[in-house]
């Protein structure tokens, strides 16, 4: 019985939105894409808009995932008026890894 559903599950997994976004790994290029993209944005406004070459985020070291993720979803809803991502997001992952390229105090990104 229980076999009848594993190809229609996967084919969902495959195709739907959510399913894809989950199977999908977060990557820096993406993070970098939507960054200076307005795709996640209601108001015209890019976050390169106001963070060229990592202005502002000088001091995100200082921050764990869970505060970045905050901050940058905080800014998506204030600063590009957008909807907050979910945590486990592919987008949201993508942006804090890109993010982490910006900080100038890790000796491996200057
Ligand atoms: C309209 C201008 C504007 C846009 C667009 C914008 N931000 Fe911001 N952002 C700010 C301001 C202002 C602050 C708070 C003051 C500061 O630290 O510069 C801030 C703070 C932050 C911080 C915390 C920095 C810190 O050290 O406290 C992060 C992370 C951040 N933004 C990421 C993003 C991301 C990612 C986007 C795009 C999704 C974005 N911002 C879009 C203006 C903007």
């Amino acid at each position: 019985m229980a076999g009848r559903l594993i190809i229609p599950a996967l084919l969902a997994a495959l195709f739907l939105p959510s399913g894809g976004a989950a199977i999908e790994t977060p990557n820096r290029a993406l993070g970098e894409r939507l960054f200076s993209s307005t795709a996640l944005s209601t108001n015209g406004r890019s976050c390169a808009g106001c963070h060229a070459n990592g202005k502002g985020l000088q001091e995100i070291a200082a921050y764990d995932d869970p505060m970045l993720r905050e901050m940058i979803n905080f800014c998506i809803r204030d600063a590009l008026k957008g909807e907050m991502l979910p945590a486990d997001s592919q987008e949201l992952e993508s942006l804090l890894l890109y993010l982490r390229t910006l900080d100038r105090s890790t000796p491996t990104n200057r």
